[in-house]
């Protein structure tokens, strides 16, 4: 018999309804299961990355218009060119997307932008000085360019993706892959076909300026802005402001609009 397993016999040798029993029983039990936890944290971690990755590009695809059940997400996914962009110049940054996490970086002092009251409608105070793009080519043309967005709504901030598509202006489809509105209210974000309404409205007018909006009520078909506006969720007006706001920043001046003036220069539009 050790000296150490000595004092472990003497208290399981006591009655059981001993508090120093019940109390070195919990402490073992606590002590246990805390391991286990941390073991299987620790385990599953890359199991959880590869998830976390494996729905962004699902969703990716999904807002291209190219998920069905069929799609196999990691070779469809390979259609795509990613890249990372500097906001303020709207030109590449050389950098490894697969190295880059832009919801890190917009959370460190030394990679992200302080916005002011008046840049911030998002309402995300802070945004990364980089973001990752994915472009869809076809013989060396963008068809579609999917943009990271995200800003808070009620309860939440939402995360997900707009398309253009290669006129840089009508939108291919929005996908929101992360929020926490509520069911059936700011939750109908993720409504098919409230999602359907936003495909081939345009962004811009013919003077740059961003138009595209979610409204209160439904759009009239005979409106000349029923181009630029998608109809309001019912019950959910703060959150469908939520949405306009953000989607409003990330194609705006402060957003993707360098970037999108750096593409449109680039092909002489
Ligand atoms: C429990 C609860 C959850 C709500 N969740 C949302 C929500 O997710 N998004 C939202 O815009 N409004 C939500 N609302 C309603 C808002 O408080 C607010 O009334 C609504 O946005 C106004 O929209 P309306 O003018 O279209 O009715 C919720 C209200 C309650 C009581």
């Amino acid at each position: 018999m050790t000296q150490t397993s000595r004092p472990y016999l003497k208290i399981m040798s006591l009655p059981n309804d001993d508090p120093k029993k019940t109390l070195f029983i919990a402490v073992l039990l606590c002590l246990v299961c805390s391991i286990l936890v941390a073991i299987s944290a620790v385990a599953l971690k890359p199991q959880q990355m590869a998830n976390k990755q494996n729905d962004i590009k699902k969703n990716i695809l999904a807002v291209s218009g190219l998920l069905d059940d069929k799609t196999n997400i990691e070779q469809a996914f390979k259609q795509f060119e990613v890249k990372i962009v500097d906001l303020e110049t709207g030109r590449y940054a050389d950098i490894d997307p697969m190295q880059y996490d832009q919801r890190q970086a917009a959370k460190d002092p030394n990679r992200n932008v302080q916005l002011s009251p008046q840049q911030d409608i998002a309402n995300i105070k802070t945004r990364a000085k980089l973001a990752t793009v994915y472009l869809l080519k076809q013989d060396g043309h963008i068809q579609q360019v999917i943009l990271p967005i995200h800003g808070y709504g009620l309860w939440s901030t939402l995360y997900g993706f707009i398309s253009l598509t290669s006129d840089l202006n009508t939108i291919g489809g929005l996908q929101f892959y992360s929020h926490a509105e509520t069911p059936g209210l700011g939750g109908e974000v993720d409504n098919p076909k409230w999602r359907a309404q936003w495909h081939g409205k345009k962004v811009f007018d013919e003077q740059g300026n961003v138009r595209i909006k979610v409204i209160r009520g439904f759009v009239n078909p005979n409106s000349s802005e029923a181009q630029y506006h998608v109809d309001g969720l019912s019950g959910a007006t703060l959150t469908s402001n939520g949405v306009s706001n953000l989607v409003q920043y990330w194609l705006g001046d402060h957003g993707f609009g360098p970037y999108l003036a750096q593409l449109r220069s680039d092909r002489g539009q």
